[in-house]
Formats: C-alpha cells, structure tokens, sequence
C-alpha cells in the first residue's frame, strides 16, 4: 500500500485532509471507549466520565498559520497543526487523567509525539490539563496515512475551570492594562488554586472511601 500517498496534491485534498481528521476522530474515540467498557468490566467503575471532540474550523486553521509566517497548503496544514483533530476527555479523578494517558500509550497503532503535563506544570494563568499530540493510522482504500489527533485529558473541576477561563480570552477580548481585566485573572487563578485543591481533597475521599469499602466486604465475606 502506499504510504501517505493520499496528500498528495490533488482537487480533493482538502476534502480528503477533513475525511483524514475526522476518521482519527472517530479511531481515538472508539478506542477511548473501548478502553473505558474493559476497565467498568474489569474495576466495575469508569474512569471517563465524557469525551467531546471536535474539528477545528478551516478559518482557525488559515489563522493559525498566518501567525507562524506560514502558507495556507495542505502539507503546511498537516505538519504544523497538531490539533486540526481534538478530543477531550473528562474523568472524575486526576488518577484517571494518568490511567487513561497509560492506556492510550500502550495502544500498538497510535504513536505518541509528545506529551505536555500541565498538572505537573501548570500554565501561569493556573490552567491545568494533560495533553497529548498522537497519531493513528488511516485505511483508505488504496493507502495507509498517519493522522494527528491532540487528546486533552482533565477533571470534571478543570474542564470547568478552562471554559470560564477560555470565556474570557476568546469572547471578552480582554484588555490586559484594564483594572478589571486584572481582577478577573487574579481571580481565575485563585480558582484555579481551588480546583487543585478539590481535586486533591476528592481523590483522597475517594481513595478513603473504596478502602472502606473493600474492607466491609472482606468482613462480610468472613461472617
Ligand atoms: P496551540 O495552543 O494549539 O497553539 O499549541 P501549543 O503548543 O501552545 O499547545 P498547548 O498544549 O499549550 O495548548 C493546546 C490547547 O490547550 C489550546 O488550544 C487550548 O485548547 C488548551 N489550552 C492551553 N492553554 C490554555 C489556557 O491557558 N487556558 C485554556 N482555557 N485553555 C488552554
Ligand atoms: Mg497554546
């Protein structure tokens, strides 16, 4: 089979890059799911508690382009832009957030490219999330092509966090010497201290609980 032969460019590779991405979508997804009905089988509990994804728009993709320097072509497009395909997964747990990661990387087809821990590191304005650039082979007809897909791996309590958050850069179009604007960040990142800080307090309970739970079942199994 030929090996990424299908950007190769033609009239239809635009439409073929968008056919490419979305199939990643789903590839990933499935997998995700997948991964998600074994572990409820095995540990009788799931570890994601929902997956969004979506396809950037082709207006996001030109503009992000034209901010690196670089030309709109479809070579451009699938080297420099890694998160043409997102998906994010939300758990209950920061335990899950590196259950799930271990999960994807022990996966045979997808290769890992990189991985940014940002709850390890978290971003200056507080935000915090696991992420990662992999790629997931694509079965066209006649070629096999490679297909980026970013996967952003957080809790319940940061996904909340970075909505509000991305609120605020994407539809406020702050004005950073604005008083108020200055507030609102400072704000947003005691929140963001306070969402650690529940996510830390909720493991533990959880952690606490399911010892207990497992203890009143071995007493009731010795009765
Ligand atoms: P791009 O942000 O895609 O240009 O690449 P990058 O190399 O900076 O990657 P990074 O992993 O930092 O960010 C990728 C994505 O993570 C973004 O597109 C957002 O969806 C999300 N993200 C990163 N930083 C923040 C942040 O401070 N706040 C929020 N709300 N989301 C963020
Ligand atoms: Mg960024």
């Amino acid at each position: 089979m030929d090996y990424n032969m299908a950007m190769s460019d033609g009239v239809d590779s635009w439409e073929t890059m968008m056919l490419l991405y979305n199939s990643a979508l789903k590839e990933v997804g499935t997998k995700l799911e997948i991964l998600n009905d074994e572990f409820q089988h095995i540990h009788q509990y799931n570890p994601i508690e929902h997956i969004k994804s979506r396809i950037k728009s082709p207006e996001s993709i030109v503009k992000k382009l034209k901010k690196r320097g670089l030309d709109s072509t479809i070579e451009n497009m699938r080297e420099f832009i890694n998160d043409i395909a997102g998906i994010r997964v939300i758990c209950s747990f920061t335990s899950d957030i590196y259950r799930i990661a271990e999960m994807i990387r022990n996966q045979n087809d997808i290769k890992v490219i990189s991985v940014k821990d940002y709850i390890i590191s978290p971003k200056e304005s507080g935000y915090k999330s696991f992420h990662m650039i992999v790629s997931v082979p694509i079965y066209l007809s006649d070629c096999v092509v490679d297909t980026k897909v970013e996967i952003q791996i957080r809790t319940v309590a940061m996904d909340f966090w970075a909505s509000l958050e991305h609120k605020m850069n994407y539809k406020l179009h702050p004005d950073e010497t604005d008083q108020e604007i200055i507030d609102i960040r400072r704000r947003l990142y005691d929140c963001a201290r306070m969402v650690s800080a529940l996510d830390d307090e909720m493991l533990a309970l959880n952690e606490k609980m399911q010892d207990l739970i497992e203890m009143q079942s071995k007493e009731k199994a010795n009765k």
